[in-house]
C-alpha cells in the first residue's frame, strides 16, 4: 500500500518577514508541486530518497541526529510510529518540481506533502490536522516559522494570513516569477530581521503598521478589479523589504530591468537572493525574456486552488 500526497509551493505577494511579528500577509499556492510517497517496509529502517540525495536510519533514530533538510521527515516518522507499535520500517519519496531554496516554498511544500503521506498510511486526515503535524516539522529546520507557508500550502489558493478563507476575486492575476539563481537561507534571514528588530525597534514597529495599512489597501484594490493600485502596491512593499536589509545588488537590477513592463515587482519570500515577482500586463509577457540576463529562470505563476491532495493506491 502506498500513500500518496502533493502540495502546491507558493509565494508571498504582500507581508513577509513582518508575518514573522505578527502582521497579516498575503500568499498565493502556485502551479508547482511536491508529491511524497510513503509505504510500509520491514527494514527496521526509515528510509528517505529526494533529489537532495538519500538518508536510511534505524527506525529509533531521533530527527535530531538527521541532516538538516531530513529533519522534518524522520521527525513525521518518529512521530508516526510512536502512535503505532506496528510499523517495521517507512520508505519516504519525494519528487518536486519546485525549484529549491528560492523562495516558492518547496520546504513548506515538502512538510505538508510529508504530513500527508506519511499520516496518511495510518488514516484519512482533515487538511487542520495535516497543517499543525506539517508546521511542527517544519520547526525542526526553522523553529521561528509563522506558519504562513505551510497554510496556503495547505488550503491552496490565494489568502490572507491568518485567515484561511480564500480571496475570490483574484483578476485573473499574471504573476511573472524570475529566480535570481542565488540559493537563500530562510532561517537566516529571518535571524537577520529579528536584528534589525532589536537595532530599531521604533521604526520596525512603524514598518510593521505600514505593512497592515498596505495589506488593507490591497483588499479594496482587489474587491475594485485596480491591479494599477495592486502594482504600486507591490513596490512599495518592495521599499520596507529593502529598509529591513533583505534586498541586495541583484534583486535590485531584476527590479529595474522589468520596470518599465510590470506594474509592480518585488522580492517573494525571505529575500537575499531567491525570487522576484512581478505583476505583467499579458501583452508585456513576450518582452520578459530580453530584459533580463540569460542564466535568470523566469516564468509566469498560475493560482493553484487545490491545495494539499491525498490518495492510496
Ligand atoms: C518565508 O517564505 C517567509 C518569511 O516571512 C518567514 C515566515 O513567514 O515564516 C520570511
Amino acid at each position: 500500500m502506498k500513500s500518496i500526497a502533493s502540495a502546491p509551493g507558493k509565494i508571498i505577494l504582500f507581508g513577509e518577514h513582518f508575518v514573522v511579528h505578527g502582521t497579516k500577509a498575503i500568499l498565493a499556492a502556485i502551479n508547482k508541486r511536491v508529491t511524497v510517497t510513503s509505504t510500509f517496509t520491514d527494514n527496521n529502517t526509515i528510509k528517505v530518497n529526494s533529489e537532495l540525495g538519500t538518508l536510511e536510519v534505524p527506525i529509533s533514530s531521533s530527527y535530531e541526529e538527521a541532516k538538516s533538510e531530513f529533519r522534518p521527515f524522520v521527525y513525521l516518522a518518529n512521530k508516526m510510529i510512536a502512535s503505532n507499535q506496528n510499523v517495521n520500517g517507512l520508505e519516504i519519496t519525494i519528487d518536486s518540481d519546485i525549484p529549491v531554496g528560492v523562495g516558492l516554498g518547496s520546504s513548506s511544500a515538502c512538510c505538508v506533502a510529508a504530513a500527508g503521506s506519511i499520516f496518511g498510511l495510518i488514516k484519512e486526515w482533515s487538511s487542520e490536522e495535516i497543517l499543525k503535524i506539517s508546521i511542527e516539522s517544519e520547526k525542526t529546520i526553522f523553529p521561528d516559522t509563522s506558519g504562513a507557508d505551510c497554510t496556503v500550502c495547505t488550503y491552496g489558493g490565494m489568502i490572507e494570513y491568518p485567515s484561511i478563507e480564500k480571496i475570490g476575486n483574484t483578476f485573473g492575476l499574471n504573476l511573472l516569477i524570475a529566480n535570481s539563481m542565488i540559493p537563500h537561507n530562510t532561517k537566516n534571514s529571518v535571524e537577520k530581521v529579528n536584528k534589525f528588530k532589536e537595532n530599531n525597534e521604533e521604526r520596525f514597529s512603524q514598518l510593521c503598521d505600514l505593512e497592515t495599512k498596505l495589506i488593507d489597501e490591497v483588499i479594496t484594490a482587489m474587491k475594485n478589479n485596480d491591479t494599477t493600485t495592486f502594482g504600486l502596491k507591490m513596490s512599495e512593499n518592495q521599499k520596507y523589504l529593502e529598509e529591513i536589509q533583505v534586498s541586495n545588488d541583484t534583486l535590485r537590477d531584476m527590479i529595474s530591468y522589468l520596470k518599465e513592463i510590470s506594474l509592480g515587482t518585488k522580492i517573494t519570500g525571505a529575500g537575499d537572493g531567491g525570487c522576484i515577482i512581478a505583476l505583467v500586463k499579458d501583452e508585456n509577457m513576450d518582452k520578459v525574456p530580453a530584459l533580463l540576463p540569460n542564466d535568470e529562470e523566469c516564468f509566469s505563476a498560475k493560482i493553484d486552488t487545490k491545495g494539499v491532495v491525498w490518495s492510496k493506491i
